[in-house]
């Protein structure tokens, strides 16, 4: 008998990846076989996000071609997971093209209610009722059981992992829908979190993404004592065959120092901050519930670079929050040029419903005014990443390759008909370079001859 075919599309961040990752896996282990595409799959799965309005429209549109293709293949089970299947339960329960919605905190379930759809043509859901209430160990050990079993290496690019340390978050951003989403922040167990690493360092992996929404709030009691992530770098460190640990997202509220002291002192910890200001005026931080002043951050950003010298430090920010006057743009401007950032992600707001901004603040920056918004401050931070990049110039850096580079046909007789290969520095730069295909997932050493704002291209 031939093997269900399975395709998933996923929209969203790094745990959407990770979360697709998982699901791929299971059901590989339960005997489907993965489609090329939704056209010849049996069952296609869309793990959604909702962190904007823009990635909600692109899941709806997706849904009306599965709707096409349902007419002339009625027999294919939809399923659509992730933060929106949380969020939108009800109104994708009753899309036409969709059988199965499952939150992100069920999707343990998929491969059965999957299973059960194919078999009986019936529609059903699977969503967490309360998603505030305490998550029940029961619930908690279901997840950590799939995380643990259906993890694998290629869950990001060769000897590259993705590694979730904390679920859900409860720092309500008055923007923000992911605590409605995801559910309460939960840490995981240390011991787990040191088990799954080792499992993937046996099968080649050399670089591990530690994530979660908060990643510094991480904190688990032990008997032993407490467990932030400034221990957990210290004991994910002693695992060999790892060479480098980074983590994404930090908060500014609450850094605690501990943190940049362990990324000083722990030579496989990568010198990389991904830490969002979302605006630099202090009164849309404080409509936004972000818990600092603009000086704050910026205190934590020098005391980072002060104790960190080579650190690399990447920002998030949301232009044309409610009441976004052009001084408020201003500050923001200033602050991207002060804190001197090795990129930046430029968002422009998106009201969620549900959430505080939502309700009580109205959207009031037009779109033109937020579209000009996002140009300027993505120019700004362009010049500031091009001089910084300059520094690079001469210098020898130790990259991991992830693999060809997309364009990695056109540069063939640039070296030895050596194709492209793309990486990264401990820093997370991206390193263009000439170079073996066979070096794909292996640690290089490349000299920077040319630097752009986005790049920087070197020999090996
Ligand atoms: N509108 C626009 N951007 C948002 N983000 C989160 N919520 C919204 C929203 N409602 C951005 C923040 C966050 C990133 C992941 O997405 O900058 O850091
Ligand atoms: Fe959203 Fe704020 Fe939590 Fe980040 S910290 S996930 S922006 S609520």
């Amino acid at each position: 008998m031939n093997k269900a075919k399975v395709y998933i599309k996923s929209f969203g961040c790094q745990m959407n990846k990770l979360d697709s990752n998982l699901v791929a896996n299971a059901f590989l282990e339960a005997g489907f076989e993965s489609a090329e595409s939704a056209t010849e799959a049996d069952a296609v799965l869309v793990n959604t996000c909702s962190v904007r309005k823009h990635a909600e429209e692109r899941v709806f549109s997706l849904l009306g071609h599965m709707k096409h293709l349902k007419q002339s293949r009625p027999a294919t089970v939809v399923a659509v997971f992730g933060c929106m299947a949380q969020r939108l339960s009800s109104e994708l329960k009753a899309h036409e093209a969709v059988n199965i919605v499952c939150g992100p905190g069920q999707i343990p379930k998929l491969v059965d209610m999957v299973r059960d759809a194919m078999d009986k043509h019936h529609i059903s859901v699977a969503v967490a009722e309360d998603i505030r209430s305490r998550v029940t160990d029961e619930n908690a050990r279901a997840l950590d059981d799939f995380e643990f079993t259906y993890d694998s290496a290629n869950n990001n690019s060769a000897s590259q992992a993705y590694v979730r340390i904390m679920r859900g978050c409860n720092n309500f951003c008055s923007y923000c829908i992911v605590p409605y989403v995801r559910g309460p922040e939960v840490s995981r167990r240390p011991g787990a979190v040191v088990e799954q690493i080792k499992k993937l360092a046996d099968t080649g992996v050399k670089h591990v993404i530690l994530l979660g929404q908060t990643v510094n709030s991480y904190r688990y009691e032990t008997s032993a004592g407490s467990v932030g992530l400034a221990e957990l770098l210290e004991m994910v460190s002693e695992i060999d065959g790892i060479e480098w640990i980074s983590f994404v997202t930090g908060h500014p509220k609450d850094f605690d120092e501990k943190i940049f002291r362990a990324m000083a002192s722990l030579p496989k910890v990568c010198p990389y901050l991904h830490m969002p200001a979302q605006s630099g005026s202090d009164r849309i931080l404080k409509a936004m519930n972000r818990g600092y002043s603009c000086a704050e951050y910026l205190e934590l950003v020098h005391k980072a670079k002060e104790i960190v010298p080579s650190i690399a430090v990447a920002g998030d920010f949301i232009v044309g929050f409610p009441g976004e006057t052009d001084a408020d743009f201003a500050a923001t401007v200033e602050l991207v040029k002060r804190a001197e950032y090795k990129n930046c992600f430029i968002f422009k707001y998106s009201p969620r419903p549900g959430t505080r901004s939502e309700g009580k603040m109205a959207d009031d920056v037009s779109a033109e005014v937020k579209k000009q918004r996002n140009i300027e401050l993505l120019a700004v931070q362009e010049q500031i990443s091009r001089r910084m990049n300059e520094s690079f110039a001469g210098q020898r850096v130790r990259v991991l390759v992830e693999g060809l580079s997309k364009k990695a046909h056109l540069n063939r007789a640039e070296n030895n008909d050596c194709p492209q290969l793309i990486a990264r520095a401990a820093t997370d730069h991206i390193v263009v370079f000439n170079g073996p295909a066979e070096l794909a997932g292996q640690f290089a050493e490349v000299k920077i001859t040319k630097t752009s704002a986005l790049t920087l291209f070197g020999q090996l």
